[in-house]
């Protein structure tokens, strides 16, 4: 059982999720490759049972590098994957003070709905989702990122396994870090 693990990340804090990810994948027995995806051929990636893209955003979208990987990337249809990106942690509105909404916050952030759309144009299927936010343009991660990596490792951890739905959407989320529990509708998993 091998993992993937793909990203784009500029500052590196994309990288440092990367590395937490590989840790904690580790404890359940499943390898993961980190590599940073101007290392990767895109038309011909090394093989793996699951692929993880992990992209900063940049004005709304996947940053450039990751938008051009996606497009030249070439994997058999029914390829498994799953996102994890970095995006800016939400702010209040400077004259109002009120933070933004889900709908306004989805209508500029469209990092992860631009990459499920290229992958799932070729065939790939989404096992999991999730963002970690940053604080500023360059950074530091969210506080408890390393919670947020291990409950998403959680997930595809089981989603490789191949459980049952149920299963993998219940309650078996693992808090290596501390108590944080999964947000509810955090992560996707199918
Ligand atoms: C020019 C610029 C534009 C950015 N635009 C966005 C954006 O639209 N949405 C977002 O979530 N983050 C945006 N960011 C912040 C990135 O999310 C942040 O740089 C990234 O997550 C850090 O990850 P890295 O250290 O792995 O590169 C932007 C950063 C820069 C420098």
């Amino acid at each position: 059982m091998t993992i993937q693990y793909l990203h784009a990340s500029k500052f590196g804090n994309g990288a440092k999720i990367a590395a937490e990810f590989k840790r904690q994948m580790a404890t359940d027995g499943v390898a993961v490759e980190v590599h940073h995806i101007r290392d990767v051929k895109a038309s011909a990636p090394a093989r793996a049972d699951l692929y993880v893209f992990s992209s900063p955003g940049r004005m709304g979208r996947p940053i450039g590098g990751m938008r051009r990987f996606l497009k030249k990337l070439r994997l058999p249809a029914g390829t498994r994957y799953a996102l994890l990106t970095t995006e800016m942690a939400p702010k209040p509105d400077k004259k109002t003070g009120r933070m933004p909404t889900e709908e306004e916050l989805a209508r500029w952030q469209r990092i992860r709905p631009l990459m499920n759309e290229v992958l799932q144009a070729k065939g790939l299927v989404l096992v999991a989702e999730d963002k970690v936010h940053v604080g500023g343009l360059k950074g530091p991660l969210e506080d408890a990122w390393e919670d947020k990596v291990g409950a998403f490792a959680s997930r595809i951890a089981l989603g490789v396994a191949d459980v049952p739905r149920d299963a993998a959407t219940g309650s078996a989320t693992r808090t290596r870090h501390g108590s944080t529990e999964l947000e509810a509708g955090s992560a996707r998993v199918r």
